[in-house]
């Protein structure tokens, strides 16, 4: 027979926020801690849903443009219990332009970014010198970014734009990048293109102190 008397609910669970709301109000009221981990253009959400789970006392927020995605990965976190990670719809240079305060991301991660093949196109490409100088401020000292890409043009434009930022230690130094996964699960981009039999770039870096 049900209890009569049940605890409270927790407040219920909101996986998304809003963009603005972050913005005006700070990360810490909406979020519950003033760091996140973020991952920027989530897809189906897989990889920051697992980060999110092994890591209960970490708030994650996760970055994406396309609203299908947010809504999908929105029911997947609230059937998987997981009081520790937020969405927002929006794009990442929004958010890191109005929105994150300085070192107020402990660790970025951003996996199979679109490559944008066609070089009319290059310039909606994510990865720009601006975009990482403001994830760079972003960072906490000693927080760490990874870029993963399987595109040997994106991954050679990465080099170049990455070869030209400060304020990071390449963690693949001498080299440019790594072909090692760093220790986190497979993207279902990434699964897709390994099972195709193409190769990875793996860009790793810590935010100089
Ligand atoms: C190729 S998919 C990779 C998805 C996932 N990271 C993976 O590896 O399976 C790129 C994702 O980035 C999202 N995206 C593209 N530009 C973005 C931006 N400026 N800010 C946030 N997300 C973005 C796209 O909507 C898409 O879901």
């Amino acid at each position: 027979m049900p209890d009569p008397h049940p605890a409270p609910l927790a407040a219920p669970l909101q996986p998304v926020v809003e963009a603005e709301e972050l913005r005006q109000r700070g990360l810490e009221p909406v979020l519950g801690a003033p760091c996140v981990v973020l991952e920027i253009g989530f897809g189906r959400g897989e990889l920051l849903m697992d980060l999110a789970a092994a890591r209960p006392q970490r708030r994650f927020l996760g970055a994406e443009v396309s609203r299908k995605r947010v809504a999908r990965v929105a029911r997947r976190v609230i059937r998987a219990g997981l009081p520790n990670c937020f969405l927002v719809h929006a794009p990442a240079e929004y958010l890191l332009e109005r929105v994150l305060p300085p070192a107020s991301v402990e660790t970025c991660w951003i996996c199979c970014p679109d490559p944008w093949p066609k070089k009319r196109h290059h310039k909606r490409r994510l990865i720009q010198p601006a975009l990482v100088e403001r994830l760079v401020t972003a960072l906490g000292p000693g927080g760490e970014l990874h870029i993963a890409t399987d595109h040997p043009g994106y991954r050679d434009w990465i080099a170049e734009v990455m070869a030209g930022a400060a304020g990071l230690d390449n963690l693949n130094a001498p080299a440019p990048f790594g072909d090692k996964r760093p220790e986190r699960r497979l993207t279902a981009y990434e699964q897709e293109w390994l099972a195709e039999g193409r190769s990875m770039a793996y860009f790793d870096y810590r935010r100089v102190s």
